[in-house]
């Protein structure tokens, strides 16, 4: 396990959905006040690129653009179909002001 830089904290705006890609991950990372999500980018159900997605800052959900299941951040679980499979979720953490995301 790994912790990665990712970006620097105040290049996040709140609620606003960004792109890291890191070895052949594709990432996805919010910033819902004080927290910050990272999840694969890549829909479960087909390709789609969900940073391209449709974001619910109080449901902590992000909506895939193609088919419209949305995904809950906190555990990447679809919350509606089609999409079965969930998300892999990555840990993260800000060190001085650096947002780091723990990968295998
Ligand atoms: S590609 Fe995302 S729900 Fe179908």
């Amino acid at each position: 396990m790994t912790w990665i830089k990712v970006c620097d904290l105040n290049s996040l705006d709140n609620n606003n959905i960004f792109s890291f890609d890191y070895n052949s991950k594709e990432i996805l990372i919010v910033k819902t006040g004080d927290h910050i999500f990272a999840t694969d980018r890549i829909c479960t159900h087909a390709y789609a690129d969900l940073s391209e997605g449709i974001l619910n800052e109080e449901e902590k959900t992000v909506t895939c653009p193609l088919h419209l299941s949305a995904f809950n951040l906190k555990d990447g679980i679809p919350q509606n179909p089609p999409a079965e499979m969930p998300l892999n979720t990555y840990k993260t953490k800000i060190e001085n002001n650096d947002v780091l995301v723990l990968f295998d």
